[in-house]
Formats: C-alpha cells, sequence, structure tokens
C-alpha cells in the first residue's frame, strides 16, 4: 500500500500528491512515469513523476481531473492509501549535451515539462521556459517553473494573464528575435504539440514532444500505446514517452485517443446525492 503524504489543489482542475513510495524515488528520472490503481476493482492509470524526494521516499504526482479513475483519486485525503504504484517506467528524457533548450508547456503539460526544466536546470543548461494556460486561474507551479528556468515566459490564451497568446506565439517571438536553441521539449495537448514541431522544423531545432497515448501495461506487452513515428510503429510505454517531434503522425494519435471516449463518459456518473462520482 502507497501512503498520500501530502495533497494539495493546485486550480479547480488540478491537484498534486505526494505519495510514499521509496524504491519508485530512488531511481526515477525526468521524463518517467508510473502507474497507480486505487483499488482491486480500479483501471490501471499511467502519471508522470513529477518529483522525487529521495530522503523522505516521496514521490509527486500531478494529474488533472478528467475522468472517473481522476475524480475518484481526488476524493482521497492525506493518510489514505493507494493498492499500486509502479514505476519508474518509460525511456528517462534525453537531456545531455544540451546547452541552450526551450522547455514548452501547455497547461496540465507543465506539470510534465516541470521535472525536464528541473533536470536541464540542474545540469547547467541555458533554458527557457514557456508555459502556457487557456486563463488565469488554471496558471499552476508559476514560482516552481521560475525555479527551474533561466527565464519563465508565462502566456494565457485570453491575455487574463502576463502575455497573451498561444505557446507556439511566443515559441515564434523567441525565435524571430534571434535566439537558439539545440533542442525544443514540448509536452501538452497533441494539437500544440503538432503546432510547436510544425514551428520548429522551419528553424531546424531537434524537438522532442511526450506522447501520453491509452496506456494499459506499461511494460511493451498489450500494444495499447502505438504511436507511429517515421513510419513506424512504436509503443510509448517503453520506447517513449519520448519521440521526435518532427516524425510523429500526430493526427493518427489524436484519432486514437479520443477512441473510448463514449465508454468513459459512461462510467463517469455523478451522483446526485452526494455530488461524488460512482
Ligand atoms: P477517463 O475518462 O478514463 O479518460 C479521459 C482521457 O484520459 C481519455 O480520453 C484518454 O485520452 C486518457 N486516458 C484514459 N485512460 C488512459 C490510460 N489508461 N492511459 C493513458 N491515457 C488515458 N495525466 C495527468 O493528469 N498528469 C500526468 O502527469 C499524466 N502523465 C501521463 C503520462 C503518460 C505516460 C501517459 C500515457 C498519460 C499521462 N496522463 C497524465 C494522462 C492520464 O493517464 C489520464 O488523464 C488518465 O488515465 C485519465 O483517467 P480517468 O479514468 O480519470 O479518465
Ligand atoms: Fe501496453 Fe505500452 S501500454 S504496450
Ligand atoms: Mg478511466
Amino acid at each position: 500500500m502507497y501512503t498520500i503524504l501530502r495533497k494539495q489543489v493546485l486550480n479547480r482542475e488540478v491537484t498534486r500528491m505526494d505519495i510514499l513510495a521509496p524504491l519508485v524515488a530512488a531511481k526515477a528520472k525526468a521524463g518517467q512515469f508510473i502507474i497507480l490503481r486505487l483499488d482491486e476493482f480500479g483501471e490501471r492509470i499511467p502519471l508522470t513523476v513529477a518529483g522525487t524526494d529521495t530522503a523522505s521516499g516521496a514521490v509527486t504526482i500531478i494529474y488533472q481531473k478528467v475522468g472517473k479513475t481522476t475524480f475518484v483519486l481526488d476524493e482521497l485525503s492525506e493518510g489514505d492509501t493507494l493498492l499500486d504504484f509502479v514505476g519508474p517506467l518509460g525511456t528517462p528524457t534525453h537531456i545531455v549535451g544540451v546547452e541552450r533548450a526551450a522547455v514548452v508547456g501547455g497547461g496540465l503539460g507543465c506539470a510534465i515539462a516541470w521535472p525536464v526544466a528541473k533536470a536541464l536546470h540542474a545540469q547547467g543548461t541555458e533554458v527557457d521556459m514557456i508555459a502556457g494556460f487557456r486563463s488565469k486561474e488554471l496558471v499552476i507551479l508559476e514560482s516552481e517553473l521560475a525555479q527551474a528556468s533561466t527565464r519563465l515566459h508565462v502566456c494565457t490564451d485570453d491575455g487574463s494573464y502576463a502575455d497573451r497568446g498561444f505557446v507556439t506565439d511566443k515559441l515564434k517571438s523567441l525565435l524571430d528575435a534571434g535566439q537558439r536553441f539545440d533542442k525544443v521539449y514540448a509536452i501538452g495537448p497533441l494539437i500544440m504539440m503538432k503546432f510547436v514541431s510544425r514551428l520548429t522544423k522551419e528553424f531546424g531545432i531537434p524537438t522532442l514532444v511526450s506522447m501520453n497515448p491509452i496506456m494499459v501495461d506499461g511494460t511493451g506487452m498489450c500494444g495499447c500505446c502505438r504511436v507511429t513515428v517515421g513510419g513506424k510503429v512504436k509503443f510509448a510505454c517503453v520506447d517513449g514517452p519520448d519521440f521526435d517531434g518532427h516524425e510523429v503522425d500526430y493526427d493518427e494519435a489524436i484519432r486514437r485517443s479520443v477512441a473510448y471516449k463514449p465508454f468513459e463518459t459512461q462510467k463517469l456518473h455523478a451522483c446526485k446525492l452526494t455530488g461524488g462520482v460512482l
């Protein structure tokens, strides 16, 4: 059993939890993820390792409430336990030898980008962190991202906070102003990663994107996490989750990501008496 040490609401959609999992904390690197199961009837869901504290054995996860399992997880409190918490899974993000990087996060993707920015910054890479959110009340991790970067650029789609516009607008303005990066890391909605990659291709900048397809076993056996990269089928759980952003077939990934939407919606019944999720 894995105890919830700390729970912090970051905004109305996103919560941070520290889970006691010393073996995962000892090994996890930026870009890796865990798969958890709430109880014996629960499904397995993958979540990125947002941080670790080897002294206390805590692993930080940051999740967005989007469906049944994340809503039920959010009903748990400090001191409650999770049945399974398996990891670290996946391949760590490639950061070696990168001197100047742009890390681009979209919404919840900023939580997944945070450990990547931290790891780059810790090795001495000059990091421009571009963090985009739909609006002011959805901004998360601002001070953490500032600490993990050389320069933090926050933007909101509606202009309610910081600069108005998409992360691609900010990245383009930096590139047009003559900034150059050895590598761009883009993490967020598929459509955002598609357009960041299109832009960086024009400028010839190698780009890594973090793919989050449906995963079940997380160890390369079920085939659910297929993505097509450079015309070849890859399994995001073992070959990724990071891939060359210029080679990913985004349109296929977008189609696959909504394949089970009708079933997931059926699972999400809000209880009219308690407001909870059944
Ligand atoms: P559902 O209603 O079941 O699904 C909502 C949407 O979530 C689906 O349309 C689908 O796109 C996605 N999803 C559902 N089940 C899975 C699954 N088994 N595997 C992958 N995606 C699924 N989310 C976070 O909030 N924070 C993270 O740090 C994070 N890291 C991830 C890392 C990886 C490697 C992957 C593959 C996904 C990550 N996700 C993360 C997405 C997260 O796994 C899904 O949001 C979660 O599984 C939704 O479950 P649900 O039952 O609450 O919602
Ligand atoms: Fe099963 Fe990747 S999740 S092969
Ligand atoms: Mg689900």
